[in-house]
């Protein structure tokens, strides 16, 4: 019988090569690093499916080299380095990985948060140089959470987990949605409002939106100007949403007091000035970076392969309408 033969872009915790080789063929890239255009093509030309990261381009150059692919998983949630219409259009299912880094990534957006508005890299780097004088009533004064408004951009499964993660701060909650979300009225009593009323009103503001034509550059110069001076930005989701020259110029400027980022407009690279600034923490796009929802990760995106590869319907399918028809 013709084993699949599957090919893995990049080394993912074993549990999911180990899933993938009961049923498939598989071979992973030996670079432990993004692959060039050429490495992609090579390593996909003859697989039956690929599981890709979000580092990897999924494009109608791609599929033109790799004929064969009956299948592409994302390792990740977010799917906008793959492009859904053109896989529709030879009828590749393509899957991602929901639930499994909800939590790790709502920590992380927190971790970010505290980080920024207690000052907390800032604070490390000083006691790491030496310099520290001893204790002063002005040194690294921060801002409140406790009682303050938090301002959810996206109330989907990781925006509600931030979200419901402020219930030992008793903060007002924010919501900028589409659709209405009960959970995060009935137990917070959170308030669904525009994108610009949230900017104006809260405190913290958390970023939770898929990365899509609609959502590219969301947050700009105006949006960073109708922020409380006062306020946090906290990215986790995707760095185009934001425009990080202007997201720059306003930390520069002092028009927004902070920001928290996990990820960038053009990784692995920041803007020029943005690392420079005292009021941001960056993180290297780590948020989903636990054993469980790493592990986890590995898990779904192999057994959504394994049916995609086996004609069956995977469990995660991003554009379910390849089974229709
Ligand atoms: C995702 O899953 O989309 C994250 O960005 C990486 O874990």
């Amino acid at each position: 019988m013709h084993r699949p033969h599957i090919f893995v872009t990049r080394t993912i915790p074993s549990e999911g090569i180990e899933l993938l080789k009961e049923h498939c063929t598989v071979e992973v890239s030996p670079h432990d690093r993004p692959l060039t255009r050429e490495e992609l093509f090579a390593g996909a030309k003859d697989a039956d499916g690929i599981l890709s990261l979000l580092t990897d381009r999924i494009d109608s150059e791609f599929f033109r080299q790799a004929p064969g692919i009956r299948g592409v998983a994302n390792y990740a949630v977010g799917y906008d380095n793959i492009d859904l219409a053109e896989a529709l259009r030879r009828g590749v299912p393509v899957s991602n990985t929901p639930g499994v880094l909800t939590d790790a990534t709502a920590e992380m957006a927190w971790a970010l948060l505290f980080s920024a508005c207690r000052r907390v890299t800032e604070s490390d780097r000083l006691m790491k140089s030496g310099m520290w004088k001893g204790w002063g009533p002005m040194q690294f004064i921060g801002a409140d959470v406790t009682g303050a408004t938090l301002g959810i951009i996206g109330a989907g499964r990781i925006g509600t987990a931030m979200a419901l993660k402020s219930r030992g701060f008793s903060m007002k909650v924010l919501y900028a949605d589409a659709f209405r979300n009960s959970t995060l009225e009935d137990t917070l009593g959170a308030q669904q409002v525009s994108v610009e009323e949230l900017l104006a009103q809260s405190d913290f503001v958390s970023v939770h939106v898929p990365l899509m034509e609609s959502t590219r550059h969301l947050l700009d110069r105006q949006a960073f100007g109708s922020m409380k001076r006062s306020a946090y930005l906290i990215n986790t989701a995707r760095g185009p949403i934001i425009n990080e020259a202007d997201l720059t110029a306003a930390l520069r400027d002092g028009e927004i007091a902070g920001a928290g980022l996990d990820v960038y407009e053009f990784e692995p690279k920041a803007v020029d000035g943005l690392s420079e600034l005292p009021n941001v923490v960056m993180t290297p796009h780590t948020a989903s970076a636990t054993i469980s929802s790493r592990t986890g990760m590995a898990m779904k995106a192999a057994s959504n392969l394994i049916a995609m590869v086996t004609g069956q319907r995977a469990a995660d399918c991003v554009n379910p309408e390849v089974y229709q028809g």
